[in-house]
């Protein structure tokens, strides 16, 4: 299907998607705005790739990032899967490219857009057909109510102010049987990660840190017994198990 066709059968109505780059779409009115990874992308992939900073920092590694993004794709065999703050792939794209689900991936950066395409060019050649990267809103969601099986939001939340407003934007796009996946760095009292967050914190990086209780709160809240949790060092997987109906 035609890559503009496919975008607007996941848009909502009154949503327009245009062409803006080789391989890149935006919905977004202008698209010479500056959002804040813009100038962060490139030490962004250099240092979030590293096992040492993810160790040090957070306990944990990339390898649990680039499982729980296996788990998503490989949660269902079909339906539409969302990226939601894709940022440059740089956990996915491998993943991506070997995955036979149809991927949109989106982020409000071009910068990360870009680094995505380079990605995908470099495993591929190309950026396949089956991985359409959109530049779009986290804020203000596109996209038509119900239009994903799986949804992805790996490393964004505690960017967020208003989590609750984020996780249920994201519920609505789900499919009845839909899953989100969902990672975010948390409070507990691991004393580097904790100071960490803190510290990203004082810089305007990443919102008040949540602990733990409030991460948990916020998804019971929402889905009940319907959700999975899990925790390596400062990191929180969150995995849904059905759609909740808020
Ligand atoms: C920490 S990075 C994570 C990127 C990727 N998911 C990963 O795990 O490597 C956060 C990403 O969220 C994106 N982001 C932040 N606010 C956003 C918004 N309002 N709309 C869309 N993307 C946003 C940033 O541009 C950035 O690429």
């Amino acid at each position: 299907m035609d890559a503009l066709e496919e975008l607007k059968n996941v848009l909502a109505e009154q949503r327009t998607v245009r062409l803006i780059e080789d391989d890149i779409y935006s919905v977004l009115p202008d698209t010479s705005v500056q959002h804040h990874y813009d100038k962060r992308a490139a030490l962004y992939d250099a240092v979030v790739k590293t096992w040492l900073y993810n160790f040090v920092m957070w306990g944990t590694s990339p390898v649990h990032y680039v499982q729980f993004a296996r788990q998503a794709l490989n949660s269902a065999r079909d339906g539409m899967f969302l990226d939601a703050g894709c940022g440059s792939l740089l956990f996915t794209a491998r993943l991506y490219v070997d995955s036979n689900r149809r991927i949109v991936a989106f982020d409000q950066s071009l910068a990360m857009l870009r680094r995505a395409r380079e990605r995908l060019r470099k495993l591929l050649g190309c950026v396949p057909e089956h991985i359409r990267l959109l530049q779009a809103d986290l804020s203000d969601l596109p996209f038509r109510r119900k239009s994903f099986r799986t949804i992805l939001c790996l490393n964004v939340l505690h960017q967020f102010a208003d989590a609750t407003a984020l996780v249920s934007g994201l519920n609505e796009l789900l499919s009845e049987s839909g899953n989100l996946y969902l990672t975010s760095l948390i409070s507990n009292n691991r004393i580097i990660g904790d100071w960490y967050l803190k510290a990203l914190h004082r810089t305007g990086e990443f919102v008040p840190p949540r602990s733990e209780r409030e991460l948990r709160e916020l998804f019971v809240n929402a889905f009940g017994e319907r959700m999975d949790y899990a925790q390596n060092g400062n990191m929180a997987f969150v995995t849904t198990k059905t759609r909740a109906f808020l």
